[in-house]
């Protein structure tokens, strides 16, 4: 594979962990905060993958928080690497919408949503899934675009729910999903790009 590939993360780094194991070459890891993904799963990689974390001023909607500065420097930080491919495994800024604009990363950055899209779009999938009922949810690997969890889609899988599942025991299961199917997806989309 030729292609350039950086992934994105903010929490445990499981996906980004899993892409690991499977092979995938990864050239850059980025984090908008100190994480676990950040801090033990690029270190641990064999070689080390570069990695830099881009502190926000602020998280949640804060002020403070310039969107559209914070994605103007991950995007020429993405560039001045060479990336040709931005995988997100579990990051959780909205970016806005210069990122997406076909001179930049438009049609090349990928997302991976813990629900069946267009169901339960947002932060909380895993939760509002549980909350509304149904018996099956799952995932969706999309090609990301400007309107948050929507696009392309790429793949989806189902992920039952089952008596007693909590969000965290559900998260798990549908994450076990993901990590086989998200860089599977990555290399087919890559090979095609
Ligand atoms: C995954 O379930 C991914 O689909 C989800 O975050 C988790 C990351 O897990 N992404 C989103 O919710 C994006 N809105 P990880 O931190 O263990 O890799």
């Amino acid at each position: 594979m030729n292609k350039r590939i950086a992934v994105l993360v903010s929490g445990t780094g499981s996906l980004l962990d899993a892409m690991i194991k499977d092979g995938l070459p990864i050239d850059l890891v980025v984090a908008d905060r100190p994480c676990r993904g950040i801090d033990v799963v690029t270190l641990s990689a064999q070689p080390a993958i570069p990695a830099a974390v881009l502190y926000r001023a602020s998280y949640g909607k804060g002020l403070a928080f310039k969107r559209e500065l914070y994605t103007a420097w991950l995007t020429d930080f993405l560039e001045r690497f060479g990336i040709d491919i931005v995988v997100m495994a579990g990051f959780m800024t909205v970016l806005s919408p210069m990122i997406f604009e076909p001179r930049h990363y438009g049609g090349r950055i990928l997302n991976s949503h813990p629900s069946l899209l267009p169901l339960f779009k947002g932060d909380r999938a895993v939760r509002d899934a549980l909350a509304s009922g149904v018996q099956i949810t799952g995932t969706t690997i999309h090609v990301a675009t400007p309107e948050v969890d929507s696009g392309p889609i790429l793949a989806q899988e189902e992920v039952p729910i089952l008596d007693g599942d909590t969000e965290g025991t559900l998260h798990e299961r549908i994450k076990q999903v993901e990590r086989v199917l998200y860089p599977k997806t990555i290399r087919a989309f890559a090979a095609h790009l």
